[in-house]
C-alpha cells in the first residue's frame, strides 16, 4: 500500500495514546502461566501482540475479548500444541516465549515471517543452553526447535543490553532449579521485572528464584514508543500544541524525553500516576523553533532504541549536528534500521550519514518529492510519515500497511489533531 503525505497544518487538541506493545505482550504471556483468571484492560491492537495471544491459545490457554481492548485470560499449565507456533513479525514473542517453553515437559517449534526468520536468535539460545535448554536452529535463526528440559539457574553476563534476552532468561529462571541472575552493560526496559513482581514472583532486581505466579488484573499504560512519533511531530510542525494522554513513563523507556530536553524541545509531563506497577503521565508538546543537535550514546541507547528512526527526523530540524553512537543493534531490528533509514531519508533531502554503530544528522530542508521504501518495518513507515509532514513536496511511502504491526491507529490519531 502506497501512502502519500504532504505538508502539515499545526497539530492541536488531545489524543490518548494506545497500549504499550512491550507490556501487552508480557501481560498475555505472564497471565497465561499464572494460576487463575485475570482481566487485561487496554490491550494493544497491534498485530505483534495478537501473535502472542494466538500463540498462547495454541498452547491451550483460554481467553476471550470482552470488548475491543479488554480480554480475560485463564492461566495455568501450557499444553503441547502439536503444531508450529507462529510468532509472525514479533521478535519479542519469539525470544520471550523461548524462555517460557525451554523448561516445559513438551517440545515446541517456533516460526516467524521472513523478517523475523532473519533476526539473530543466538543471543537467547546461548544463555538458555547454559541453563540446560536444548534448542536447535539453523545458523542461529528461526525456526527454533525447543526440546522441553529441566533447567538450572545461572549467573549470566550479557554482552548486549537487551530486554528480550533478559526476559527470556528470567522467564526460564521461573522454572529453573536455584537462582538465576542476569547482568547487562546498560539497563534495558524492566517491564518483565515489574510485572513478574506484581504477579508475586520472587524477584529482586534481575535475580529471580523459582516461583509460581498468581493471576491479577492488569491495566496497560500507553506506549511511549508510539507517543514518540507525536512528540516529534509536535516539536517540528509550526504552531503545534497538544496533549498526549496516558503515556507510560517507565524510566527505562524515557530516553526520548531526556533527548528532547537536551535538544531544547518544549515537552511537559503532567498528571503523573501509576497503573499496574508502571508509571504513567500525560505529556504536553509544543512546537519549538530553536532545537539544537546533541550526542546520543551509551546508556541512552536502550532507553530509546525504538525511537531512533523518528529521532533522526527530529534531528534534521535541529541546529548543528546530532551524533548517534553505540546503536549497532539497530541493524538487527525489523530491518537494518541504520542502512535503510539513512538511504530513504537522503532521498527527501535529509543530511544524514551512516556510521557502523549509528548515524550523524545535520540540519536540513526536507524537499520531499520521492517514494520511500519502508522495508516491511513499521517504525520506518511511521517515521517517514512524520518527515512527510514537514517536506516541501509530497512524499509517498511504500508498504505503509506495516504500521499495523504496532500502531494501527497511527494515521487516524494524527488526523484527529487537525482542528
Ligand atoms: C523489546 C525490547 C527491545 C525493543 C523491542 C521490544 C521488549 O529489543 O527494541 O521493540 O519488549 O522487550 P531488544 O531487547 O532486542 O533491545
Amino acid at each position: 500500500m502506497i501512502k502519500t503525505v504532504s505538508f502539515s497544518k499545526p497539530l492541536t487538541g488531545t489524543i490518548t495514546i494506545p497500549a504499550d506493545k512491550s507490556v501487552s505482550h508480557r501481560a498475555v504471556m505472564f497471565s497465561s502461566i499464572a494460576n487463575g483468571k485475570s482481566i487485561i484492560k487496554n490491550f494493544s491492537s497491534g498485530a505483534d501482540c495478537h501473535s502472542t495471544l494466538n500463540l498462547f491459545k495454541q498452547l491451550g490457554i483460554k481467553s476471550e475479548f470482552l470488548d475491543e481492548k479488554t480480554l480475560w485470560v485463564e492461566g495455568g499449565n501450557l499444553t503441547d500444541s502439536n503444531s508450529a507456533l507462529d510468532c509472525g513479525n514479533s521478535g519479542t514473542t519469539m525470544r520471550l516465549v523461548s524462555g517460557i517453553l525451554a523448561g516445559q515437559n513438551f517440545n515446541s517449534v517456533l516460526i516467524g515471517d521472513v523478517s523475523l526468520s532473519k533476526r539473530p536468535m543466538k543471543r537467547i539460545i546461548e544463555p538458555l543452553t547454559l541453563m540446560g535448554a536444548e534448542i536447535t536452529a539453523a545458523d542461529g535463526h528461526a525456526p527454533l526447535a525447543i526440546k522441553g528440559c529441566p533447567l538450572h539457574g545461572i549467573e549470566y553476563i550479557s554482552p548486549i543490553a537487551s530486554a528480550q534476552v533478559k526476559s527470556a532468561i528470567l522467564l526460564a529462571g521461573l522454572r529453573a532449579e536455584g537462582k538465576t541472575t542476569f547482568n547487562e552493560p546498560y539497563v534495558s526496559r524492566d517491564h518483565t521485572e515489574r510485572l513478574l513482581k506484581y504477579l508475586g514472583a520472587e524477584i529482586q532486581g534481575t535475580t529471580i528464584y523459582p516461583s509460581e505466579l498468581t493471576a491479577r488484573d492488569i491495566d496497560i499504560v500507553g506506549d511511549i514508543s508510539s507517543a514518540a512519533f507525536f512528540i516529534v511531530a509536535g516539536l517540528i510542525i509550526k504552531d503545534s500544541n497538544f496533549i498526549i494522554k496516558n503515556v507510560g513513563i517507565n524510566p527505562t523507556r524515557t530516553g526520548i524525553l531526556d533527548i528532547v530536553k537536551r535538544m531544547g524541545g518544549e515537552v511537559y509531563i503532567i498528571n503523573e500516576r501509576e497503573i499496574s506497577g508502571e508509571p504513567c503521565a500525560d505529556i504536553r508538546v509544543q512546537y519549538t523553533e530553536s532545537l539544537k543537535g546533541c550526542v546520543i550514546e551509551g546508556s541512552d541507547i536502550p532507553r530509546l532504541i525504538d525511537e531512533l528512526p523518528v529521532i533522526a527526523v527530529l534531528a534534521s530540524q535541529a541546529e548543528g549536528e546530532a551524533i548517534i553512537k553505540d546503536a549497532g543493534d539497530l541493524r538487527n531490528k525489523e530491518s537494518d534500521r541504520i542502512t535503510c533509514l539513512v538511504k530513504e531519508l537522503q532521498k527527501i533531502g535529509v543530511n544524514i550519514e551512516e556510521r557502523p554503530d549509528g548515524f550523524v544528522v545535520r540540519k536540513s530542508d526536507l524537499t520531499g518529492n520521492a517514494e520511500l521504501e519502508c522495508y516491511h518495518d513499521h517504525r520506518l513507515a511511521m517515521s517517514f510519515y512524520i518527515a512527510g509532514l514537514i517536506s516541501k513536496k509530497e512524499i509517498a511511502i511504500n508498504g505503509f500497511e506495516w504500521t499495523k504491526i504496532s500502531f494501527p491507529e497511527f494515521e487516524e490519531l494524527i488526523n484527529s489533531l487537525y482542528n
